[in-house]
This record gives structure tokens, sequence and C-alpha cells, in this order.
């Protein structure tokens, strides 16, 4: 049976994590935050001593790694990590930042292919990243370019963190959003650029619930 992939990539902050979350609800099909592997990459080198420069440590560090993706009892993400729950560590500010790092290697990047295209089971996948409808899953059926301007994705970032309870200066934010960008968008791996076939949704100063019925509207023309 195919499998309908619907790949969501764009910036830090455009909102993908949350309506691809909200369309895979709303479709009843899986979920993969592939951003989280990078994180998770991150972590774990650092739980393990492997330096941010020992390519071949990270790699095997991303070709190992022990996670587990489940669900609270209140219903929200728990992420485990060798049977550790790093769900909060996963989210932090400085966890993305050191993923942005490790996202450059080629040989990280690799070791994880095989593990995101495992989460394309039926009915059907949402998947949401940098390079989905680019690099792991170049034939999805629906390809979307989600972003915002970078003032309102700051603005999002910071109140999601301070939200979980997480201090952050939205002018440090800002600057770490941009570093980010820059530096996901000039890598010679898979950098961040909308597939020659997306289509491009601005989700400035629209509401979650818009941007996820336009996408729910997109896959009923599929
Ligand atoms: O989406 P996110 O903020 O959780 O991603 C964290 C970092 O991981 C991001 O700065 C770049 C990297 N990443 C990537 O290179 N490719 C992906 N498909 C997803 C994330």
């Amino acid at each position: 049976m195919a499998v309908t992939v619907i790949a969501i990539d764009g910036p830090s902050g455009s909102g993908k994590g949350t309506i691809a979350r909200r369309v895979a609800g709303a479709l009843g099909f899986h979920l993969l935050d592939s951003g989280a592997l990078y994180r998770l990459t991150a972590i774990s080198a650092l739980k393990q001593n492997v330096a941010f420069d020992d390519v071949a440590g990270l790699a095997a560090v991303a070709r190992d790694l022990d996670v587990e993706f489940d669900s609270n009892d209140a219903g929200g993400e728990r992420i485990l990590l060798a049977g550790v729950d790093v769900t909060r560590d996963v989210r932090k500010e400085s966890t993305g930042a050191l993923a942005s790092k490790v996202a450059v290697i080629p040989e990280v990047r690799a070791a994880l292919i095989d593990r995101q295209r495992a989460f394309q089971r039926p009915p059907g996948l949402v998947a949401d990243g940098r390079d989905m409808g680019t690099q792991v899953f170049p034939s999805a059926a629906l390809k979307i370019f989600l972003t915002a301007s970078a003032e309102e994705r700051a603005r999002r970032r910071h109140k999601q963190l301070k939200d979980k309870g997480m201090d952050v200066s939205l002018a440090a934010l800002s600057r770490d959003i941009e570093v980010r960008d820059q530096r996901d968008s000039e890598r010679s791996v898979a950098p961040l650029k909308p597939a020659e076939d997306a289509r491009i949704l601005d989700s400035s100063g629209r509401s979650i619930e818009s941007v996820t019925q336009t996408v729910l509207d997109w896959v009923a023309e599929l």
C-alpha cells in the first residue's frame, strides 16, 4: 500500500512542529519531528563526551541513537534517550544551536536517513524539518515550505519557551534564530530551501487553526 507523505519544511519558529502535529492528528497519520533526531544526536554526544569536531564519532552517535518517542500521562510528548526522559533538554535553545552544528556534517545526515524513512508507515506520515521534501522524502505527495517573518518567528519561540518555564531574552533569541537560519541555509549538504515542487505557505499573522486548515485543504486536493 502506498503511504502518503506530507513534508513540511521551514526555518526555526515557522510553526512547522505545531502545524505538523495538528495535521497528523487530524488525518490520523504518523509524525516525524526530524529536528528532534538532530537535537538528540547533540545531547547524546554531550552525554558520551564525543567532541563536536569528531565527525566519525558524531556519525556513530547518530547511527546508534537509542530513542523512543512516547506520550506522557497528559497526552503530551515524551522523548526517551537510552531510557532516560530528555524531553526538556531536547527543546532547549542551546540544544537547537548544537543540533544545527551537528546537522552540517554529511556523515551525521547520512546516518539518520534510514531512521527517518522508517517513519513512513500506513496510513501516512507528516514529516517536519529542513530537508523532508528535498532529500528524505523526495516523492512526498505534498511538500510545504512554511515561513514567517523573522520577528514573528522569534516572538513565537519566545512564547513557546516561556510557556515551558524556560527563561530567555527575545533579543538573544532573535540573534540565535538569525545565526541558525544562516547556518541551516548555507550548508553544502541538504540546505534549508524549498523543494522545486513545494508550495510556499507564509504563516505570518495567521492563526494555527487557519494554517492547519490550509494544509488540510491541500491534502484534500490530492
Ligand atoms: O526544527 P528544529 O529546530 O528542531 O531543528 C534543530 C536543528 O536541526 C536545525 O537548526 C537544523 C537541524 N535540522 C536539519 O538540519 N534537518 C532537519 N530535517 C531537521 C533539523
